[in-house]
This record gives C-alpha cells, sequence and structure tokens, in this order.
C-alpha cells in the first residue's frame, strides 16, 4: 500500500510519471480510471484550495468523494483521531486525504496500513502535493531546474510549503536561497539572506513567496504587516522589469506578501498553480491508487 505523507515516499520514476501524467490530463481529460473507488477528505484545518482541488481531482477521475467535516463530527464527542480514521476505513474508502496542524498525523495514520493516506498539510513539517504542483508548474515554464535558482521569500519557519518544497527542490538540483526576517527564518544550512534587494533580485529565476502564518504563531511575531510588506512584498517596482517567475501557494494576504499590481503581472503564476494543482492531483490519486 503506497501513501504520500511527503515526496520522499515516490521514487524518482514514479515522480516523473506524475509529472507525465499530469501534462497528459491538462491536455486531455482521462476516461474515469477511478470508478467506484471511495475518497474521503479529513480536514482538520481551513482549507480553500487544497480541499476543493483533492475533491475536484477525484470526481474528474470518475471516484466518489465524501468529506468529513470534523467540526461536526464525533471528534465534538471525544472520539479519538484515530478511531475517526478507523472508521472512515472500516467503509471501504480506498484513500484518506488528511490535513492537521500537527506534523505527525499522517505518517502515524499510514502507519496503520489500512488505507491509503495522502497528507494535505501537516503543521509545519510537509504538504508534499502542493510542492508537486509547484515543481510541474515551474517545469512547464522552465523546462529543466538543475541550476535554477529559487528565494523562498516569508514565513519559512512556520510553512509546510516551505518545508517540502526545500526538500523536493533540493532533490531536482534547484538553487535555493531563504529570504526572511530572523523570526521567520528556520535553521537550517541553506543560504539565508534577510534583505530583498537588488543584489539578490538579479540572482534569482523565481521568487515563491509565502503568507505569514498567523495562526502558528504563539504570540504574535509582527505589531504592524505594513512594515514587513515595506520589506517583503512582492512588488513591480521591486522587481522592475527582471524576468522572474513569482509563486505563492495561497491565500495571498494582498499587498503584504504580493502587490495588487504584481498579482495581475503575467510573472505571476498563482492561478495557473492553482489550475495545475488539479491535475497534478488527478496524477497523484492515479499513481497511489492505481499504478502502485
Ligand atoms: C497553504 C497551507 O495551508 O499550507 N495553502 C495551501 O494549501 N495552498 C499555505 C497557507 O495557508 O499559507
Amino acid at each position: 500500500m503506497q501513501h504520500l505523507v511527503d515526496t520522499e515516499d515516490l521514487s524518482d520514476i514514479q515522480l516523473a510519471n506524475i509529472i507525465r501524467d499530469a501534462k497528459a490530463f491538462k491536455r486531455q481529460l482521462p476516461p474515469p480510471l477511478l470508478q467506484n473507488r471511495l475518497l474521503i477528505t479529513l480536514f482538520f484545518e481551513n482549507s480553500t484550495r487544497t480541499r476543493s482541488s483533492f475533491e475536484i481531482a477525484g470526481k474528474r477521475l470518475g471516484a466518489t468523494v465524501v468529506h468529513l467535516d470534523p467540526t461536526k463530527s464525533s471528534t465534538k464527542k471525544g472520539e479519538t483521531l484515530g478511531d475517526t480514521f478507523d472508521t472512515l476505513s472500516a467503509m471501504g474508502a480506498d484513500g484518506i486525504i488528511i490535513r492537521h496542524e500537527f506534523n505527525s498525523v499522517p505518517r502515524k495514520l499510514a502507519d496503520k496500513n489500512s488505507t491509503t493516506v495522502i497528507n494535505a498539510g501537516a503543521g509545519n513539517y510537509a504538504h508534499p502535493t502542493q510542492a508537486l504542483l509547484d515543481y510541474f508548474t515551474l517545469l512547464e515554464i522552465f523546462g529543466d531546474l538543475k541550476g535554477k535558482r529559487i528565494a523562498i521569500v516569508g514565513d519559512i519557519v512556520s510553512s509546510r510549503v516551505a518545508s517540502s518544497a526545500i526538500r523536493l527542490f533540493e532533490r531536482v538540483g534547484m538553487d535555493i536561497t531563504l529570504v526572511a526576517p530572523e523570526p521567520f527564518m528556520p535553521n537550517n544550512s541553506l543560504r539565508k539572506c534577510e534583505k530583498l534587494d537588488d543584489e539578490l533580485l538579479d540572482n534569482v529565476d523565481i521568487i515563491m513567496s509565502l503568507r505569514a502564518q498567523l495562526e502558528r504563531h504563539k504570540a504574535p511575531i509582527f505589531e504592524d504587516y505594513d512594515e514587513y510588506a515595506k520589506e517583503y512584498c512582492i512588488t513591480k517596482e521591486r522587481l522592475k522589469d527582471r524576468n522572474i517567475i513569482v509563486l505563492h501557494p495561497g491565500p495571498v494576504m494582498r499587498n503584504i506578501d504580493i502587490s495588487d499590481e504584481m498579482l495581475e503581472d503575467q510573472r505571476c503564476k498563482v492561478l495557473e498553480q492553482v489550475k495545475n494543482g488539479v491535475f497534478i492531483r488527478m496524477a497523484i490519486l492515479k499513481a497511489l491508487l492505481l499504478d502502485s
């Protein structure tokens, strides 16, 4: 039984096949490959993109998709997460797509090996499908990513998007620089820079902007995000006419992460990421439920 807790669960061949399938599905929708399969989405944290993207992906492949809302489930009556999960597995789920605030939850549930577990975001640890859709989006633009220079900008330490992206981008040979004020900077061996200045911008091909993860901060880190925005907001004035691709996983804090004007700019791929998310999740579901 194959799970997707982070992209390290995928072999190089599986990774290549997922990209190949996502590309093919984007050109032409496939037949209902997952007919008679049951997928359950179980989201303990809020979501707009990831949950709907998974549900659309499953339905486009002909699967039955059921959503359990934990705020209205027996979790509220004191049922443990493990018991909720076992209950859904017993109903014949072929895959459970889970989002949770705790880093360890998807791996613990996967270790039960009762149904395929797909991590749709766990704490600040991993968000593998976001990393894969970002990878796919960049491959479409650049063809080959070896040596491509990416700056990850924002609340990196709290971001599961950054955690998964860093592991996948390192694996495919990209050159990563982390750009953040000290409280947002993780402790690792990657190149770091506190300023989003001209010298940095002259030396990157891609910027991944990230939202401040306010819900993960134990105490407010910045009183005033307008001050933060002065240093880190991705604006046209900052980028000038440089040929830099701008990514953001969403939700965007407008004029703090990226300016209104920049969001309309051709270089900004936020909605292309969303679009690609459906195709990559279709390819992931196929890889996990049919191919392995
Ligand atoms: C992200 C998440 O929930 O991790 N959103 C997403 O899935 N596209 C990022 C965020 O909430 O900032």
